[in-house]
C-alpha cells in the first residue's frame, strides 16, 4: 500500500459524549499525537481543547498529565501546564523566570457539529471545506443510534474500499445480510463533489425490486422502489442512503429508509478507528414489534456485519503487511471502480500535501 495518511484533513476524534468534562483522551491520530478533553473552566468551558499530544519537554505523553483547577494542563513527569491554545503558562523548577517562546505545544482546530468531535490535522488554520454535514444526526424527528468505536488492524483505505463496495455482501455476508441479487443491480458513479470535498458517490436504483429477507424485517416491504447510495464523502467519513417504498410510493409518506454514517478516522498506516451512527425517522417503527424503532432494530443486527468486515479487513492488511512479492499485482473488475476512484483522490490529496512545502517556499521566495 503507497503513503495514504492525509493531514490536511478533519477527522472524527469521537462522539461528543465520549468527552466528558475534564476528562484527558489520547489518541493518535494519522500518525500525530493528540491530547483532547472537554474544558469546564476558563474560556473554553462547555467545547473540546486539542493539542499536540507529546510534551515540549521531554516528550511525555500528555494526555497522562491532569487538568487543573484553573483550566491549564498540567504534564506528568515535570509538570509544565499549558494553556487550551497551547502555550505553557507555567514551569514549576523556574519560578520567576521567563517563560522560553518554545515552550509551547501545537493547538489543532476542532469542530462540534451532528453530534460529533471533528479535529483538524493539517497545519495553519484550516481551508475549506469544513467538517461535511449529516445533520439527521442530531435532528428533531430523527434517531441516531451511535455505534461504539472499533479500533481495526487494517489501513482505513481498506475501509473505504469495503464501504464503497457491496459486491462483497455475498459471501462474505453469507447468512446475515449477505445478497447476491443485491450486487447486481446496475451502479452509476458520480465523482462530484460534496460539501467542497473530492467524492464518490456509487448509486443503485431498483423499480420492483424484492427486498432480500433482512431489508423486509427492516421496513416492512418485500416488492419495493429503491434508492440506494454509497459515498465517500471525504477520506474521513462515509455515507450509506437507503430509500424504499412500495413501488410507485417513494418520496410519500410510505418511504422508509436508513442513513448510515461511517466515521473513519487513521490511526497510523496499518490502524484506523471506525465509528458508525445509524439514524431514521423517530416515528419509524420496526414492523414486527412497533415497540422497537426501525433505527433500533437495524443498529442491533449491525454488531454481527461489523464483525465479518473486520475479519475481512485484518486477513488483507496481512497479506500487505507480507509484501508483494511474487504477487502480480491485484486485479480490478468493474465493481472496484469506486475503490480506485478512492486511491486515486487519497494518492493526490497525499501527493499535494508532499508539494505543499516546496509550493509555500517558492511563493515566500516570489
Ligand atoms: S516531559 Fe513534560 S514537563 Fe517534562
Ligand atoms: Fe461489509
Amino acid at each position: 500500500m503507497h503513503q495514504t495518511l492525509i493531514r490536511n484533513m478533519w477527522y472524527v476524534a469521537g462522539w461528543s459524549e465520549e468527552f466528558e468534562p475534564g476528562k484527558l483522551s489520547g489518541q493518535t491520530i494519522v500518525g500525530l499525537p493528540v491530547v483532547l478533553w472537554r474544558a469546564d473552566a476558563g474560556p473554553d468551558a462547555g467545547h473540546v481543547v486539542a493539542l499536540e499530544g507529546r510534551c515540549c519537554h521531554k516528550r511525555m505523553p500528555l494526555a497522562s498529565g491532569k487538568l487543573t483547577k484553573d483550566g491549564t494542563l498540567e504534564c506528568a513527569y515535570h509538570g509544565l501546564c499549558f494553556d487550551s491554545t497551547g502555550r505553557c503558562v507555567k514551569i514549576p523548577m523556574q519560578p520567576g523566570k521567563p517563560i522560553p517562546s518554545r515552550a509551547k505545544v501545537h493547538p489543532y482546530p476542532v469542530i462540534e457539529q451532528d453530534g460529533l468531535v471533528w479535529v483538524w490535522m493539517g497545519v495553519g488554520e484550516p481551508g475549506a471545506p469544513r467538517p461535511p454535514h449529516v445533520p439527521e444526526m442530531q435532528s428533531a424527528g430523527w434517531e441516531c443510534i451511535h455505534q461504539p468505536n472499533n479500533t481495526v488492524a487494517a489501513n482505513y483505505l481498506l475501509l473505504i474500499e469495503n464501504l464503497l463496495d457491496i459486491s462483497h455482501f455475498y459471501p462474505l455476508h453469507d447468512g446475515n445480510i449477505g445478497d447476491a441479487a443485491h450486487s447486481e443491480i446496475p451502479v452509476e458513479f458520480d465523482f462530484s463533489p460534496i460539501a467542497g470535498n473530492r467524492s464518490i458517490r456509487c448509486i443503485r436504483e431498483a423499480k420492483d425490486y424484492h427486498h432480500p429477507p433482512y431489508l423486509a424485517d427492516f421496513f416492512g416491504y418485500e416488492l419495493v422502489d429503491r434508492f440506494h447510495t454509497h459515498a465517500m464523502v471525504s477520506p474521513g467519513i462515509v455515507r450509506v442512503d437507503l430509500r424504499c417504498a412500495p413501488p410507485g410510493q417513494l418520496g410519500t409518506d410510505a418511504e422508509r429508509g436508513y442513513i448510515l454514517t461511517h466515521m473513519i478516522t487513521p490511526i497510523d498506516e496499518t490502524h484506523h478507528n471506525w465509528r458508525i451512527g445509524v439514524t431514521c425517522k423517530a416515528a419509524h417503527r420496526w414492523p414486527s414489534d412497533p415497540s422497537l424503532s426501525a433505527a433500533r432494530r437495524i443498529a442491533d443486527r449491525f454488531p454481527s456485519v461489523v464483525a465479518e468486515d473486520l475479519w475481512a479487513l485484518t486477513e488483507q492488511q496481512k497479506m500487505f503487511d507480507l509484501g508483494d512479492e511474487r504477487y502480480p499485482g491485484e486485479m480490478h473488475l468493474r465493481s472496484d471502480t469506486a475503490l480506485l476512484k478512492a486511491r486515486e483522490i487519497v494518492r493526490d490529496l497525499v501527493a499535494a500535501e508532499a508539494q505543499a512545502p516546496a509550493r509555500q517556499a517558492a511563493e515566500a521566495a516570489a
